[in-house]
């Protein structure tokens, strides 16, 4: 047949494929089923556009189809706030003078506040940022569960609970997606250290993956409806993550159906043959393909650019192939920017910062009180302030989460504001932790230069607090290397600089005093007995300071619980040997090896399974009132069964309580944790007042993973239903029979 013929065609079939109202193609028009303007579209493009589609063009967007006016896909860090602009090929800031967003709380502050409604007003918020700044992909948020405290990313993540991360990560993403922009859930997956993060193969039994690693993916996946999932550096079973046939083929897309994008880390595509065929479909990030620096024109060396392009022609690659991966990009570019509603954003509004605030108060975990808080000063009083984090900014550092926000409050600032014209706020730095002040530059404009010698600042913060009403030490990490920073892990959890002497000396003072712990990962505190109060605070975002100030004066009363254990040691955890972290090498092996041999003992499922005591257990926070649980029941309701008890504030203020149901089972065919958290209600109540919190327990929820069936398995017999304010903290304890 002629070529006229053929083209012949194509105008019919083009004509019929336009809407008959508007005249306009399907895949133009907003009102069209998403999969009718998909199938049009890609009907429509050339095989150089497909491929096109399935790479970087630049640091942080993918391109779209300029000849069909199909835009390119923007995409941006995340998970925090809205990364200031950087340069086309470059890592540094492009200078903009109007990307200063607003800096919400790290994720693990998001965490602490065990509420999925701020989880959602969260995701919202920043999903406006994003669309206002016409980002549609946020990179994040990040989910890898907390299997080592020395993972410097802690900060970034939901906690060592799947089911916790789970709940918490749904709201994220629906709030981030109903603007528009489409949330990437990453770093998929068994991610879970910073050390040699692109050449370390996790192994684990399938147990381990599917009860621990993989459910709050799963949860962001089919309950959230993520529109994006991030490849992870590492590999699992020897193959890398973002091109791990098992990961993305067989779990991701097939079991769960995810029929969203799959992108890879920046730099973590490693092969060409797997990228095509393994389940990746954006190839983003840095001189791939061995290159090592910007060469001129290095995108088309990525390893679905040319390599592709190759491929396609000479017939090792298929068509099929490749428009499954331009079906998804399309979905992601008809889901965000050409979505039939328009979203517009906003960005820095007030409600952002009201929002980042209150997020951060509601996450500030109470660990200890023996009533030296809410802070009761004198009139005219000396409130002795000691700590390097009361005063340096941390919204800045850490890695890819860094930002540049509009306005930044200190601690140091929000007391002075707090207790203007009532008691005095000194601050002595009492020692140095880290002096940089300018992260690819984005300049903080402190001046954190210090002369004194580390005895010196001792010196001077102890002899301050000789007529001090109250000493409050706010110290902790920062996000500098080997501490809450990406691309390092820490060394220990024993606090960095010195700081366990300090505390020691200031408490030997004999002053009141109140330790605040600013940190995205358990430290140890070997003090804890000789301090009257301690805080845990996290990196609170733009807003940290008064946040803080807020739970500290009572403003807020604090309600936060810890979303990880705190342990007394490091070496009371479950990672023993190197072969577990930070890994082996193994003859034969062309990575490092890293054996997950505690299964699924990890966080308070070790400690409590193995009687270790802990600082503060998993669960844990404490309030300024007091909370009663009482007629605690259970019974069978359908296939399942339903948990209930009246949790009454019997205190004088208002406030809320986390009330947690763990469920152990007795007798099993598999060795199981003695508890495992299956649910959890936030309750504000004002004094005196009562509410009944109900949970159902379903078979999912009693079951264990059978490897060899590759199934959920519960098994008949007797069950605990455990019904407490934090892990350890179980105030009643229910047994039933399935
Ligand atoms: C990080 C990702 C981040 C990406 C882009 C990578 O190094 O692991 O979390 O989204 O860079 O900045």
């Amino acid at each position: 047949m002629s070529t006229k013929f053929f083209s012949a065609l194509s105008i019919i079939l083009a004509v019929c494929a336009c809407c008959p109202k508007t005249g306009k193609p399907v895949y133009l028009d907003p009102s069209k089923p998403l999969e009718e303007r998909v199938e049009d579209a890609l009907s429509r493009m050339t095989m150089e556009e497909k491929l096109a589609m399935t790479h970087a063009q630049s640091k942080f967007s993918s391109a779209g189809v300029p000849r069909l006016g199909i835009p390119e896909l923007w995409h941006t860090d995340g998970p925090h706030g809205i990364r200031p602009e950087v340069l086309w090929d470059e890592w540094d800031q492009a200078g903009w003078t109007n990307d200063s967003c607003t800096a919400f709380p790290a994720l693990v502050n998001l965490a602490a506040t065990w509420d999925r409604d701020l989880s959602l007003l969260y995701g919202n918020c920043i999903g406006e940022e994003a669309r206002y700044r016409e980002k549609d992909i946020l990179l994040g948020p990040g989910i890898n569960m907390g299997r080592t405290p020395l993972n410097g990313r802690t900060f970034e993540y939901m906690g060592e609970d799947p089911y916790l991360a789970g709940q918490l990560v749904v709201p994220y993403v629906k709030g981030v997606q109903t603007n528009g922009v489409a949330a990437c859930v990453k770093h998929y997956a068994v991610n879970n250290q910073e050390v040699r993060r692109t050449a370390t193969s996790s192994n684990l039994d399938d147990r381990t993956l599917y009860e621990i690693y993989l459910p709050a993916f799963k949860a962001a996946v089919v309950e959230g409806g993520a529109w994006a999932i991030m490849g992870s550096y590492n590999l699992y079973n020897n193959q890398f993550n973002c091109h791990n046939k098992r990961l993305l083929c067989d779990i991701l897309k097939g079991e769960w159906g995810f029929d969203g994008v799959v992108i890879s880390d920046w730099g973590g595509c490693r092969d060409d043959d797997e990228a095509v065929t393994n389940g990746l479909d954006i190839e983003m990030g840095t001189w791939t393909n061995g290159l090592r620096g910007a060469a001129s024109d290095s995108y088309s060396n990525y390893h679905l650019a040319n390599p592709y392009l190759e491929r396609l022609r000479d017939g090792r690659a298929t068509q099929e192939v490749l428009d499954d991966k331009a079906r998804r990009i399309l979905r992601t570019v008809f889901r965000t920017s050409m979505s039939p509603e328009q979203h517009f954003g906003s960005f820095n509004s007030p409600e952002h910062y009201a929002a980042a605030r209150k997020i951060a108060a509601q996450g500030i975990v109470l660990l200890k009180n023996d009533g030296a808080l809410p802070l009761n000063v004198p009139d005219g009083g000396k409130i002795l302030v000691v700590g390097e984090n009361a005063y340096k900014m941390m919204v800045v550092g850490g890695g890819s989460s860094n930002l540049k926000t509009k306005y930044e409050v200190i601690p140091l600032d929000a007391l002075r504001e707090a207790f203007d014209g009532k008691a005095d706020v000194v601050w002595e730095r009492g020692y140095v932790g880290d002096v940089t002040t300018d992260y690819n530059k984005v300049v903080t404009g402190q001046d954190l230069s210090e002369s004194r010698s580390a005895d010196q600042l001792m010196a001077d913060a102890v002899a301050s607090a000789a007529d001090a009403d109250i000493v409050l030490y706010i110290g902790g990490l920062n996000k500098s290397k080997n501490q809450d920073n990406e691309g390092t892990d820490r060394e220990d959890i024993v606090l960095p600089y010195g700081q366990d002497r300090l505390i020691e000396a200031l408490a030997a003072t004999g002053k009141k005093m109140v330790v605040v712990n600013i940190s995205g990962s358990p430290v140890a505190m070997p003090w804890a007995d000789k301090v009257n109060a301690i805080v845990q605070g996290w990196y609170g975002g733009s807003e940290s300071g008064h946040a803080l100030v807020d739970v500290l004066t009572g403003a807020v009363n604090p309600s936060g619980k810890l979303p990880f254990t705190m342990p007394l040691a490091l070496a009371d955890g479950p990672l023993k040997t190197e072969r577990q972290y930070p890994g082996i090498q193994e003859e034969g092996k062309d990575w490092w090896q890293e054996y997950y041999d505690e299964g699924v003992f990890i966080g308070y499922r070790w400690y409590s399974s193995k009687g270790i005591p802990v600082c503060y257990p998993f669960g844990h926070g404490l309030s300024y009132t007091t909370f009663d649980i009482a007629d605690a029941r259970v019974k069978r309701s359908g296939n399942g069964f339903k948990v209930m008890a009246t949790l009454k504030n019997t205190g004088s203020v208002a406030g809320a309580e986390v009330v947690q149901l763990y469920v152990s089972d007795v007798e099993a065919s598999v060795e199981r944790p003695v508890k495992e958290l299956k649910g959890f209600e936030k309750v504000y109540l004002e004094p005196g007042q009562s509410r009944k919190v109900e949970f159902t327990l379903d078979r999912q929820a009693l079951s264990f993973f059978d490897a060899e069936k590759h199934a959920w398995v519960a098994e008949p017999g007797e069950f605990h239903a455990l019904l407490g304010t934090s892990s350890e903290d179980i105030k009643a304890d229910l047994t039933f029979t399935l």
